[in-house]
């Protein structure tokens, strides 16, 4: 120890080397900093044997305990001393801002892509899931410190339009596009699917025959549905207009849905949005590499010839001459890059098209473009099994939220005190409803497919979102109680010495990790990382209760008032972390 200057304790310029070291850990148990002790690169002893000697020298320091050696570490425990006083002050002085990052300087920019729904189809599971996690994803890219653009690429193109259109000249209602126009659009879309049913599967069975499908697409719906499809690639007038009649009163109605859950995007972008000029150049830029071939009239990518057997051979443009949902993506990436130059562009889709992103990201370094691939990251997320069956037929978002609002209006009637004490029992059922499917969405990991279970999630037990919602609403409760009783840490001196105990330190250590956990969501964009981490917090705070009273504390005003500092921060902590997960906390409740 060359650094060390006396033998019994460290000396201050030895003593940094040690702290530059220092690591968190986001256990708490394993203490709230730690010291690997091979990474001080000492030799000739063994790490174990160092640990403990260093132990040992270790000076007093104000903001931990003396170190524990445990194998090869050193494990450090803040003083419980030091921890109200350092750490409730830091909390209520940033207040909405504790946990997030506030450097100074130039932004880096994120595009963050996410719920993309189908206009005129269903809004399914996978579309809520890409809601719910892209929302929190945006969040957490702008607390750390990031310029967020958030992006809703709407499935606004295609075929699928041209079908729509025929299917509006039989079954369209002007009276009814006007009043309930997602209903009434995927209402068409569904009869006029039903009829082309057939012409479908004869086609189907023609391909799988290995007979040309080309005479049965030249008539029927199949032939209407191309030739209007063709007709809004070509920019006809007519044809456009009533596709951007179906586009804008979407839009519309989307937007009054997503303010339901505390969402708005920057833009409502959509495959129909992509530059026709960078389609051209897509399909140029790949036929010079030598990329594009064609085939019985398609355009097409075989990746086998690249170094890429697995992601097969992929249609860009379609044998009637129009493109496809893989170049549209691609064209679509060249004009953010051009129009936001952003660092990192993350889609938020079903882990379904996990094959489709490698697809599109390969596409873009065949191009020639390796560093504008690596800003692009596909953030995949399992299924939501057996959600229409468990909710009835449900074909739109607000079905979803209506649906779970109304089964959470249930469960509250249940408790008829309680309920009878509830303002706006209708608006706060709405809330919390929606926690409960969002709680539920985010309580596994994102890979993890998971059944949708509509008793369980609006339940006030286990780790649900009304419980969660009940947490926060109870913390609200207690300071507002205590500023009844005169007890308002806005007002008085809070003497901290009432918060060494171990309930008081378990709790300020769990809010002093926040930032962490945070800087661990960031890094592998769980979204369950943060609500294991609120949990938590809410179990040791419902633990309290009963021991670190507030209002009648028995060991007297000062502590009541300490208490109330405490619980007031807690709720500050709770509620940030709720709102970065989207949640929008509710003190109705
Ligand atoms: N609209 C697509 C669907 O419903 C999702 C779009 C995902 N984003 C993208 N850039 N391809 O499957």
């Amino acid at each position: 120890m060359a650094s060390s200057t006396n033998s019994d304790t460290l000396s201050l310029p030895g003593l940094q080397a040690y702290l530059e070291k220092l690591g968190r850990t986001s256990t708490p148990s394993k203490g709230d900093l730690v010291l690997v002790v091979p990474r001080l690169r000492i030799k000739g002893v063994k790490p174990n044997e160092l640990a403990i000697e260093l132990s040992s020298k270790f000076p007093t320091l104000l903001l931990v305990n003396p170190p524990l050696p445990q194998d090869s570490y050193l494990q450090f425990f803040y003083s419980p001393k030091t921890l109200p006083r350092l750490i409730l002050p830091f909390i209520h002085e940033r207040k909405e801002l504790y946990g997030r990052t506030t450097a100074p300087g130039p932004k880096k920019k994120a595009i963050v892509e996410f719920s993309s729904p189908n206009i005129a189809k269903e809004f399914h599971a996978g579309h809520l899931r890409s809601t719910i996690i892209g929302a929190f994803i945006a969040n957490l890219y702008e607390s750390s410190g990031w310029d967020v653009v958030r992006i809703n690429y709407l499935g606004d193109w295609g075929k699928q339009f041209g079908l729509l259109a025929v299917g509006w000249e039989k079954y369209g209602s002007e009276e009814l596009l006007k009043t309930q126009p997602l209903k009434h659009l995927l209402d068409v879309y569904v009869k006029i699917y039903a009829d082309f049913e057939p012409e479908k599967a004869a086609s189907k069975q023609a391909r799988d025959e290995g007979r040309d499908t080309a005479e049965i697409e030249s008539r029927g719906l199949f032939a209407a549905r191309n030739a209007f499809f063709k007709r809004m690639e070509d920019g006809e007038p007519e044809a456009l207009a009533l596709w951007k009649r179906f586009r804008d009163i979407s839009i519309e109605r989307y937007i009054d849905i997503y303010a339901r859950l505390g969402i708005n995007f920057d833009v409502y972008a959509g495959e129909s949005q992509v530059d026709p000029a960078t389609v051209a150049e897509v399909e140029s830029i790949l036929k010079e590499r030598g990329v594009y071939e064609e085939g019985q009239g398609s355009w097409m990518i075989d990746f086998a010839k690249h170094g890429a057997k697995h992601l097969g051979t992929p249609i860009l443009r379609g044998r009637t001459g129009t493109t496809t949902y893989l170049l549209r993506d691609v064209a679509a990436i060249l004009d953010r890059a051009k129009q936001y130059s952003f660092d990192e562009m993350i889609y938020v889709v079903s882990s379904e098209q996990d094959l489709y992103f490698q697809r599109v990201f390969k596409t873009v370094e065949l191009m020639g473009y390796p560093d504008l691939a690596a800003k692009l990251k596909h953030v995949n997320f399992g299924k939501v099994m057996g959600m229409s069956s468990r909710l009835g037929k449900v074909q739109l978002l607000s079905d979803i939220l209506d649906n779970c609002g109304s089964a959470m209006h249930d469960v509250m009637r249940t408790n008829a005190v309680k309920y009878a004490q509830v303002e706006d029992p209708d608006a706060v059922a709405d809330t919390i409803g929606i926690t409960a499917v969002m709680v539920q969405d985010m309580s596994g990991k994102r890979i993890n497919n998971y059944p949708f279970d509509i008793n369980r999630m609006t339940s006030f037990e286990g780790d649900t979102g009304p419980y969660l919602q009940y947490c926060h609403a109870r913390l609200s409760s207690i300071s507002r109680k205590a500023k009844l009783a005169g007890i308002d840490p806005a007002e008085g001196d809070i003497d901290y010495s009432y918060l060494e105990d171990d309930h008081s330190a378990a709790l300020l250590r769990t809010m002093g990790q926040y930032p962490d956990v945070i800087g661990l969501a960031f890094k592998n964009l769980e979204p369950w990382t943060i609500l294991t981490y609120l949990f938590r917090l809410a179990h040791q705070l419902s633990s309290s209760y009963d021991v670190l009273q507030v209002v009648g504390a028995p060991e007297g005003p000062g502590a009541a008032l300490a208490r109330a500092a405490l619980y007031e921060n807690a709720r500050q902590v709770l509620g940030n972390g709720m709102q970065l997960l989207g949640i929008k906390p509710d003190v109705r409740l």
